[in-house]
């Protein structure tokens, strides 16, 4: 292969910029890997084992296909947050036409949990069939007993087909479905699909499970959030003691609220939630609610962004995947989001920024720059 000088300039500016230690954040620039490359794992989940950070996320491509699954879901390591070593793909796609993980499917938001009990790592990602854009709404499963990989793909699932959430009354469970009645939008529409029209419309088949996240609380219950009924609707789903299927206990949240790209945190025994509206991959204005418990009531918060009206009406231009409790600093949690780029998916960006307590509700504000010094004396 021949390499002009330019590319071999590149090249050895790309290896000295990788041994330069970063110790800073810096939101929405390159952010490179131990290899000198864009670090690429998207729509991310992280997980901490020990003094490590694990951050998981979609492996992108370039070009619009690039959003696709063309590789599988990127895992690095950190251990200070700044530096991140690439550890290859934990979970890969591949060339069976005849498995849902073939390569074209789409794979999004992955994120990881360990089970003390089983001692395995547990991945649950939002699934869509190859060719079938978003119509799937499936969440997907797989394990493996090493936190970097490689996992092993358990199946995906509709969850719930045949069960009614524990907070929906019986009074509706025998509404018809009757979507042709309604004008979209109007209120009868918005009426209709906050009683649960979605809801009853699947119910045999199973819910769909678009945006999704886990949480895991401290009694080691673990919760699966996913954006169901056409994406108006949350459901809060528990696992089972071994993460690895539902354990039929789900509920609806924030009911017609469309809330996509769910994170939760919890400080001095409540529940947070940052979340998103639905439009694609646009942002659009960022929103909160609280709780006593993940399984909710959820009560909402409103808008968490403070900054300009630009800002706020896009989240700093970016859409919600984690919020992340930093290692050995009491109350600090950082908030990661997307800055996507639909048009080359493997240059999204990723926003990440303190988040700050106003009367102890949780807010966020804009830093070009910030390190992790800015949780002392807080
Ligand atoms: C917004 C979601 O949050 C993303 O994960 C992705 O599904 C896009 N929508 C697709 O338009």
């Amino acid at each position: 292969m021949y390499l002009s000088i330019q590319n071999i300039l590149a090249m050895v500016f790309l290896i000295f910029l990788s041994q330069v230690k970063s110790n800073h954040f810096s939101p929405g620039e390159l952010w490179l890997d131990d290899k000198g490359m864009h670090i690429n794992a998207h729509g991310g989940g992280f997980l901490i084992q020990g003094d490590t950070y694990y951050w998981f996320g979609e492996h992108k491509i370039e070009g619009k296909e690039g959003n696709k699954a063309q590789v599988g879901v990127s895992v690095y390591s950190s251990k200070d947050l700044y530096n991140w070593k690439n550890e290859g793909i934990a979970l890969e796609v591949h060339d069976d036409p005849n498995s849902l993980l073939v390569k074209g499917c789409i794979i999004e938001r992955p994120k990881v949990i360990y089970n003390k009990n089983t001692k395995k790592y547990v991945m649950w990602f939002h699934h869509e069939i190859k060719d079938r854009g978003y119509d799937a709404a499936m969440t997907g499963l797989a394990t493996s007993d090493h936190v970097t990989g490689p996992y092993t793909y358990i199946k995906s699932v509709n969850p719930h087909a045949g069960l009614w959430p524990s907070n929906y009354p019986d009074s509706l469970k025998s509404k018809p479905v009757d979507l042709e009645k309604y004008k979209r939008p109007s209120q009868e529409w918005k009426d209709a699909v906050v009683d649960g029209v979605f809801l009853r419309r699947d119910f045999e088949k199973g819910q769909m499970a678009r945006d999704m996240t886990l949480y895991v609380d401290d009694d080691g219950k673990a919760y699966h959030f996913h954006s169901s009924e056409n994406n108006q609707t949350l459901h809060v789903a528990e696992l089972t003691e071994d993460y690895l299927d539902f354990s039929g206990n789900y509920t609806r949240v924030l009911h017609g609220e469309q809330n996509e790209a769910p994170a939760i945190f919890k400080k001095d025994g409540k529940y947070y939630m940052f979340s998103s509206g639905l439009t694609g991959w646009k942002p659009n204005p960022g929103k909160s609610a609280v709780a006593d418990h993940p399984m909710g009531p959820w009560t909402s918060l409103g808008n968490m962004c403070v900054g300009t009206e630009e800002e706020m009406n896009t989240t700093f231009w970016s859409q919600s995947t984690y919020v992340l409790p930093v290692i050995g600093k009491k109350d600090a949690f950082i908030f990661m989001a997307d800055r996507w780029n639909p048009d080359n998916p493997i240059d999204g960006r990723y926003i990440w920024l303190p988040v700050e307590f106003d009367n102890s509700t949780p807010v966020l504000r804009w830093y070009d720059q910030w390190d992790l010094s800015f949780f002392d004396n807080k």
